[in-house]
């Protein structure tokens, strides 16, 4: 028989969404009283997207975020692009399905999707750092290319970037310094960047001039980790 994936505390999130076409401002609220990793972040990523009123929206890693993020595609009257090696698609309402783009697969089927300016989106969030036997390595490349597929003053989010366990905690501090990029670090739970790209520089290079353009800056430190 084929099972479904499921997430963490399944039985519960499945009981908070039953019946619900968006999740209302109660769930909302009940998952930032609660203490899964990205409780403290989802009303703040919530905040920044409708705030910025982001049309094409992208997330890689399914979950309770993965709901807020349909809500707010919806609002804005955009587009929601979710991406996750297993296929999560049925826990979103129909609703959602109209405003949602599943990916079932690694962000590379994303990253490859992306070969035009108005492809490009105006927020990411990345929370698909946390599984075991991940590199710095892989998080530097997918930041930077996430970056390139971002449009100029568009924020992507970054999750577990203040977790001992995970190898971003190298990263957050040099992310700070970054010449093409305004970064906060929020430090409570497991972490969340928030970084914007103030630039066009970015967008225009590959991974491999990043190592000769900013040999005395910050990003030839940040590859040579
Ligand atoms: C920590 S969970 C995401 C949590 C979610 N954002 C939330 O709000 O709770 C990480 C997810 O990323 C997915 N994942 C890991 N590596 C991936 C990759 N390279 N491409 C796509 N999905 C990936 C995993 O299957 C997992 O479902």
């Amino acid at each position: 028989m084929e099972t479904v994936p499921r997430i963490r505390r399944h039985e519960e999130f499945e009981s908070d969404i039953a019946g619900q076409s968006f999740i209302d401002n109660s769930t909302l609220f009940k998952w930032y009283t609660e203490d899964h990793s990205v409780s403290k972040h989802l009303l703040t990523m919530y905040s920044i997207v409708r705030g910025m009123n982001a049309k094409r929206i992208l997330e890689i890693g399914f979950g309770r975020s993965s709901k807020v993020f349909a809500r707010v595609a919806h609002e804005n009257g955009g587009v929601f692009t979710c991406c996750d090696r297993f296929d999560f698609s049925y826990l979103f309402s129909r609703e959602e399905q109209e405003v949602t783009h599943f990916v079932h697969g690694n962000s590379d089927k994303v990253w490859d999707s992306i070969r035009e300016e108005k492809d490009l989106y105006d927020f990411a969030f990345l929370d698909h750092f946390s599984g075991e036997g991940i590199s710095y390595r892989f998080c530097l490349r997918e930041i930077i290319t996430c970056m390139r597929k971002i449009r100029p003053g568009g924020i992507i989010c970054i999750h577990d970037v203040a977790d001992k366990r995970y190898p971003l905690h190298h990263l957050a501090h040099k992310l700070e310094r970054h010449p093409s990029i305004n970064a906060l670090i929020l430090p409570y739970q497991q972490g969340l960047a928030i970084l914007q790209k103030s630039g066009q520089r970015i967008l225009h290079h590959s991974m491999e001039d990043y190592g000769i353009i900013l040999k005395s800056g910050i990003q030839h430190r940040l590859l040579k980790h």
